[in-house]
């Protein structure tokens, strides 16, 4: 039997119509629009209207998605949402948007990695549908970062944005085109340099985010770049042959120096952090649809993907679209 590989049958994005900039968030903290472009890359960021949830902007996204893969919600029988800021505790934010695409069918859950999610819920879905237990699924990274700001916070709230992009994924016995491997990494012992300071077993609130930005930065930069040169070599593809980086959104200093030390040229790297800031585990799926949108990401081509976040968690994942 042929091996299985699961294809992007389709892409798609969702961002919040409020715009804040830079010089509106300098009205409320001591900042500038000069720092924040200078020390992270960033100009505005999306905010969720009050009446929106997660589950609304995934929702937005998945739509999207089906549109552009030509299918039905009834095609799909796995929904997997990557989310730090899911709408309720329970049930998943994935069962919500199941609800709404007015799907009876297969099954939906959330997963946990904070801004790495969407590439561990790839590779979760990956996993089942080549284990055949699925056929397609929708993959979706959704977030509103905004609700767990401390917005009298300098150093965090000028980072964050909210969005939501989303795949579909499908199994197919047919061409080389898919996802073609991953690598994920998670070291706890990291928690204290990028958390909540409240949660509902342990506080009964949900807190807000708290970074120790210039480790984190540290870290980054070291743990993607190893990530994936481990990914590289494992997959035996050379650098050079890779069409698109297209990294988390976290910091522009940040993706250009993962660049620089694997020596990817600055014309391969997809950046969309100076209009989405970082939203979490909405940042790959929605630089890579931008990307696709204005023609740069085409069929065929090989793209590499990486993010890293809380816990902290980090991976990356290669997928030639
Ligand atoms: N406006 C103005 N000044 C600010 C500021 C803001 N929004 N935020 C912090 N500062 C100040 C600090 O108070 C500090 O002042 P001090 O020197 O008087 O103490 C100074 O700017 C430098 O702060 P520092 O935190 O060292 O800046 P930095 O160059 O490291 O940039 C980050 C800060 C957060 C942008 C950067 O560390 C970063 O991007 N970290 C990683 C983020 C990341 O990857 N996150 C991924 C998680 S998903």
């Amino acid at each position: 039997m042929t091996e299985s590989i699961c294809r992007v049958a389709g892409q798609g994005a969702y961002l919040p119509e409020r715009v804040l900039t830079n010089a509106e968030i300098s009205t409320f903290v001591d900042t500038s629009d000069e720092w924040i472009r200078a020390r992270t890359g960033i100009s505005e960021r999306r905010i969720a209207d009050e009446s929106q949830t997660t589950s609304d902007l995934g929702y937005q996204a998945a739509k999207a998605a089906l549109a552009d893969a030509g299918l039905d919600a009834n095609d799909i029988d796995l929904i997997v949402v990557a989310t730090t800021t899911a709408d309720l505790v329970f049930p998943s934010t994935a069962a919500l948007i199941q609800d709404r695409l007015g799907l009876r069918q297969g099954a939906a859950f959330d997963v946990q990695a904070v801004c790495s999610g969407f590439i561990y819920a790839l590779a979760v879905a990956d996993g089942l549908l080549k284990g055949g237990v699925f056929n397609r699924a929708l993959v979706i990274g959704a977030e509103t970062m905004s609700r767990i700001l401390d917005w009298e916070d300098r150093s965090t709230c000028v980072l964050f944005g909210d969005g939501a992009g989303a795949w579909v994924l499908e199994r197919s016995q047919e061409g080389n085109s898919g996802l073609l491997g991953y690598d994920l990494r998670c070291e706890g012992r990291y928690t204290p340099l990028l958390k909540t300071t409240g949660g509902v077993s342990a506080t009964k609130t949900s807190g807000f985010l708290t970074m120790e930005g210039p480790a984190v930065f540290k870290h980054a930069v070291k743990k993607i770049s190893n990530s994936m040169e481990r990914l590289l070599e494992r997959e035996a593809i050379d650098i050079a042959d890779i069409d698109w980086f297209v990294p988390h959104q976290a910091n522009q200093r940040i993706l250009e120096g993962v660049a620089d030390k694997l020596k990817i040229s600055r014309d391969k790297v997809v950046s969309t952090v100076a209009r989405h800031g970082n939203t979490s585990a909405a940042s790959v799926p929605l630089a890579f649809h931008q990307a696709v949108a204005d023609g740069r990401i085409q069929r065929g081509h090989l793209c590499l993907l990486e993010a890293l976040g809380g816990g902290l968690t980090w991976g990356s994942a290669l997928v030639r679209f």
